[in-house]
């Protein structure tokens, strides 16, 4: 009897699923961010920097502030925007150009509308693929992670402006 009873206690708890494997979801979404340096209205702006930054090299020590249009498609002017990308990126690179990236993506717009996802990484711009966590999200992404990967789709050397496409990996 005792024996019967223990293997369906067993039973039962081998079957158990964790709540979380059971609703979770994985989600890929692709944006446009656009870093809007030059003009009477920059996105983004240069709040600080080192005695010592030289920006014709790394620009070590920079904190520049963003709140960058996120489009669905690559143009700033024709695209629907999706959201806004808020946060600061600091030159953390001394020999190498390296940003600390460390932003919101804010949805105001489609079925993300009111959510929000947390990026944080290493952006070597130069680099054709950067990889970077995503390490957190508010509203349907709650409790999520995942990664970020960033290439560059334009950058206007005499501007500076750059548009930049995100593809998103998250499991919520
Ligand atoms: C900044 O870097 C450039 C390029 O290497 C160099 O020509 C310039 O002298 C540097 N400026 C300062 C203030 O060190
Ligand atoms: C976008 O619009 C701005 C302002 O109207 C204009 O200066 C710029 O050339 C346009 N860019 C593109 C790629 O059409
Ligand atoms: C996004 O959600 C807000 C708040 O619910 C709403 O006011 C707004 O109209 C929505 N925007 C779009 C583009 O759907």
């Amino acid at each position: 009897m005792a024996s019967t009873a223990l293997f369906f206690v067993f039973l039962a708890l081998a079957t158990m699923q964790p709540q979380t494997a059971s609703s979770e979801k994985e989600t890929h979404l692709k944006v446009y961010w656009h870093d809007v340096v030059s003009g009477p209205d920059p996105t983004s702006v240069p709040v600080a920097q080192a005695a010592t930054t030289n920006t014709s090299k790394t620009g070590f020590g920079m904190v520049v502030v963003i709140d960058d249009p996120l489009t669905e498609g690559a143009s700033l002017n024709s695209s629907r925007l999706m959201g806004r990308a808020q946060g600061t990126y600091i030159a953390a690179g001394k020999d190498q150009l390296a940003l600390l990236m460390n932003m919101n993506f804010v949805f105001t717009a489609g079925k993300y509308n009111g959510s929000s996802i947390a990026i944080m990484g290493r952006n070597a711009v130069f680099t054709k693929v950067r990889e970077m966590a995503v390490i957190g999200g508010t509203g349907v992404f709650r409790w999520a992670r995942g990664y970020a990967q960033a290439r560059t789709h334009t950058f206007d050397l005499k501007t500076g402006d750059a548009t930049v496409e995100y593809n998103i990996f998250i499991r919520h």
